[in-house]
């Protein structure tokens, strides 16, 4: 087993193959606990199933109370899923599956596929309810140490392994292959005490067509989007609302539109309110949407990214007016913890009219070497599956002339979302250059022209710039054109933008309040170390009164530093783990947990 699963009870799985629609409502009347559908598989990039509105549209009244649905299938037929389940399912996740096999795209005009997913829904309102399941560890095969790089908090995760994120890559697998893994890891995922049962209603006999997601090229009613042509001022940091001031660039002028959108999260922002109503909040994207539209040239990329529920939205507006590329999932490497970690954001991909062949796959995006960063990271060749991204590691591979590189497909799992301050200027949610670094070389040659309408703290825009491309910037807030204005004078003097540099950072992409600056000479590893003695001692967590009584440290320490108790327990709550390989004493899949655990005396107490 692949994984393992805490005080969970595997479900009876029954498996039942279907041949056509019409069995879907009988066989799924019986189902209380756990249904899982799975589609068939697509042999061709973009093409979308027909008929799955008449098949999810029944399912989900004849479950029962509070089961739970499950619906695995091919990216853009998950997109038809969503439009047709009906309105009494709570949405709880999108699972990315990585594919076993890479599928190619015929004419490199899109990046191979190498995901799929499952689309997770409930009866009930309430968050998931699922066991705690982790998958073990991975270690780099040149410093047999953990894929991830657990940093100062290795005391406060588990010695098995880490708990699962929303981006399964550890069990690949072809939808149209077997799915044993999948469908057991579901089981333990799900075996919590409410269900007892698990039904996989299998219909991938079904002989159902497929047609492409956009329309043929060119359509009659998108040739108006190609009306006129223009040329753009160079290199422009524009501050405005992006509607208005994308309204006053021409057709047909840039190359490479992206967006980064506020996600109406409710993020701290300054100058902007990120909590619309939905129906607003999408009425607004698919305007500034038309309008990137417009301005692309015909054959060139426009790139959202979003939430995946977001961009499932995203999507059917923009099927209307572009053709589809892809949909590619960046996993953002974050650290799961409790549920099930949302870690990765969709890039949707789609050109303006037929795509034309992508620079970045046909050797046309100019020379990696003339940019020391990005050729470091290897832009367009991802490290492969199994090799860390620890700096140390990656030069020394190197040296040794270790072949550490992948093929670049629509799953990118080696470029980790801003971890640390020194690398973050003050702005809630930068994306890390080397995404942009990527996605630039991908869809641009030098000289061409890349938008980026919600500019932030000018990731993008000094991104294209390092890259000999021209740039055009919009952001609303002051404050932040401000700071990407004095990002790119830096880059203009000789310095990099995104250097290593102490900065006072205010912003923080978290509603958590950022804590005081630690003021003693303690760390708060050593009081959660201490708090993890006092644990031992107590046979269990310790509350408030007893760490006062038991602790060599001061309560205000605890105080000062912790966002919560949760924190001040979270070494106590585990065993911790070493980021060098072990021989793991766990057996996987054993009903016994792996190693002793404080956690079970602390549910006791609770
Ligand atoms: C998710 S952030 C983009 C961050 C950016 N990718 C970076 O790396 O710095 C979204 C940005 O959109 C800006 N914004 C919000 N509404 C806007 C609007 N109507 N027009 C232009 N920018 C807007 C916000 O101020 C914020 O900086």
């Amino acid at each position: 087993m692949a994984h393992w699963s805490e005080n969970g009870t595997r479900l009876h799985i029954q498996y039942r193959t279907l041949h056509r629609t019409s069995q879907l409502p009988e066989m799924s009347s019986a189902v209380s606990d756990v249904c899982i559908i799975i589609l068939p598989a697509s042999q061709r990039h973009g093409h979308r199933l027909e008929g799955i509105h008449d098949l999810i549209s029944v399912v989900p009244t004849n479950l029962g109370d509070d089961a739970t649905l499950v619906v695995i299938g091919e990216v853009v037929d998950l997109v038809s899923v969503h439009a047709s389940v009906h309105t009494s399912m709570r949405y709880q996740h999108w699972i990315s599956l990585k594919r076993q096999s890479v599928r190619e795209s015929d004419r490199q005009d899109s990046l191979a596929e190498h995901h799929y997913g499952a689309l997770i829904y409930t009866k009930y309102d309430s968050p998931l309810r699922h066991t705690k399941t982790r998958i073990p560890y991975t270690y780099c095969p040149y410093c047999d140490k953990t894929t991830k790089d657990y940093g100062g908090k290795k005391h406060t995760y588990h010695r098995y392994g880490t708990l699962l994120s929303d981006v399964w890559r550890d069990i690949p697998s072809n939808l149209d292959g077997d799915l044993t893994e999948i469908i057991d890891r579901f089981a333990d995922l799900f075996g919590i005490e409410s269900y007892s049962s698990l039904d996989v209603l299998d219909c991938r006999q079904f002989d159902w067509g497929r047609r492409p997601v956009s329309p043929s090229w060119p359509p009659a009613d998108r040739q108006a989007l190609t009306s006129t042509s223009g040329n753009i001022d160079p290199d422009q940091l524009i501050r405005g609302d992006c509607l208005e001031k994308l309204r006053s660039l021409p057709d047909d002028s840039v190359d490479f539109a992206f967006a980064d959108p506020p996600y109406n999260l409710g993020k701290h922002y300054t100058g902007y309110g990120d909590d619309m109503a939905v129906a607003q909040y999408f009425s607004w994207c698919d305007r500034w949407i038309a309008e990137l539209a417009r301005v692309l040239r015909p054959g060139r990329t426009c790139a959202v990214l979003n939430i995946p529920l977001w961009a499932i939205r995203h999507f059917s507006y923009m099927e209307t007016i572009l053709t589809f590329q892809n949909w590619i999932a960046w996993d953002a490497l974050a650290f799961p913890v409790r549920l099930i970690m949302p870690a990765h954001y969709a890039i949707l991909c789609f050109a303006k009219g037929r795509p034309r062949a992508l620079p970045g796959l046909v050797g046309d995006c100019g020379e990696e070497d003339e940019h020391p960063l990005t050729n470091a990271s290897g832009v367009l060749e991802p490290l492969a599956e199994g090799f860390c991204l620890r700096a140390g590691c990656i030069s020394a591979r190197k040296r040794a002339q270790i072949g550490d590189r992948g093929v670049l497909a629509d799953l990118w799992w080696d470029i980790h979302r801003l971890k640390h301050n020194t690398r973050r200027v003050d702005h809630p949610c930068q994306l890390p250059p080397h995404l942009m670094y990527r996605l630039i070389s991908l869809f641009t040659r030098p000289e061409e022209v890349v938008l980026d309408c919600f500019n932030g703290a000018g990731t993008t825009t000094l991104a294209a710039a390092q890259l000999h491309r021209t740039y055009v910037g919009i952001e609303l807030s002051e404050e932040y054109h401000a700071i990407a204005t004095a990002r790119h004078a830096e880059l203009r003097t000789g310095m990099d933008p995104f250097r290593k540099a102490t900065r006072a950072l205010t912003a923080k992409n978290s509603p958590v309040p950022r804590m005081p600056k630690q003021k003693y000479m303690v760390s708060k590893k050593t009081l959660q170390l201490e708090v993890k003695r006092i644990a031992a001692l107590l046979g269990r967590l310790p509350n408030r009164e007893e760490v006062i009584q038991h602790s060599q440290f001061p309560i205000a320490y605890y105080d000062q530093y912790f966002a919560g108790w949760g924190e001040v327990c979270a070494a106590a709550r585990t065993t911790g783990m070493s980021e060098t390989r072990i021989i793991s004493e766990a057996q996987p899949g054993s009903s016994q947990p792996p190693f002793f655990d404080l956690r079970d005396l602390a549910s006791q107490q609770e």
